[in-house]
């Protein structure tokens, strides 16, 4: 992707935001936290592919992926005032609808514009249903790691300048409750990762960003991680319990295990 595409996607997403404006030229402030979330995982999107080696032409196309990937979101919150796709739609595939019907993706080359839908389409999808094809991988792991790191800060932020409460919002069905879900915890360290669906207190949020550092493809975020000390400040705001001693742990030998056997741009 050309450095003149990507400025014409920036203006693109620009004005597709705008459109879901309410009064006085502002978005609702869940969809405001979006237009945010979507520039910090273009951004983070950018330097994990920077990092990883990649070419100057596919960090113009991971940022763009970042920046679109959750078009889906605008009218789903509009329309449903929720996030929680199993109860309105999934906004990976939305999305994957909406940029197919904008005039934005047709000068790109056939492969990106495929690579970019893919990715879009299949961001918000738990790691076994993915039906990974050969050549469009990459940016989809690229976009996942940024995503994911994203999500965690966004989290830790938001939990110490007002405890987390735009949660309730976003995902009308979790309380702001400290405690932890038996049934999430046993499924966390059972499978390596939560159902969304299974969570109801915020602690139980918190236990499913912690798995997502099983799923983290790339070293370099996993650099990104440590050194803005994500998992220690997941941990910190998690109640003391053997279970979660144990489900910590595990992650931590399994981040030291993925930097032997690491990926790097493909
Ligand atoms: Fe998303």
């Amino acid at each position: 992707m050309t450095e003149r595409e990507l400025i014409l996607f920036r203006q693109w997403f620009e004005t597709y935001v705008s459109g879901y404006q309410i009064k006085n030229n502002l978005l609702h402030p869940m969809l405001e936290l979006k237009r945010k979330h979507s520039f910090r995982v273009a951004a983070n999107a950018r330097k994990i592919a920077a990092d990883t080696g990649a070419s100057e032409s596919k960090q113009n196309l991971a940022e763009s992926a970042g920046l679109v990937h959750d078009v889906g979101r605008f009218p789903q919150f509009s329309k449903f005032g929720s996030f929680r796709d199993t109860d309105t739609v999934n906004h990976g595939i939305s999305g994957r609808a909406i940029l197919e019907s904008q005039d934005i993706l047709l000068p790109l080359p056939s492969g990106e514009r495929t690579q970019l839908l893919y990715a879009v389409e299949y961001h918000n999808r738990s790691k076994t249903d993915i039906p990974f094809k050969s050549g469009r991988n990459w940016l989809l792991k690229v976009l996942r790691d940024a995503d994911k790191l994203d999500i965690m800060e966004l989290t830790l932020g938001s939990l110490v300048s007002d405890g987390f409460s735009d949660l309730s919002d976003m995902l009308p069905h979790i309380s702001l409750n400290r405690e932890v879900t038996p049934e999430v915890i046993h499924e966390a360290l059972a499978t390596g990762s939560v159902s969304i669906e299974r969570l109801s207190t915020l602690a139980d949020f918190l236990i499913m960003i912690a798995t997502w550092f099983y799923d983290l493809y790339y070293v370099p975020t996993r650099k990104l991680a440590h050194e803005r000390s994500i998992f220690l400040r997941i941990r910190q705001e998690l109640p003391d319990s053997n279970d979660i001693e144990e489900l910590f742990a595990d992650i931590l030998d399994s981040q030291k295990a993925g930097r032997l056997n690491s990926e790097t741009a493909s």
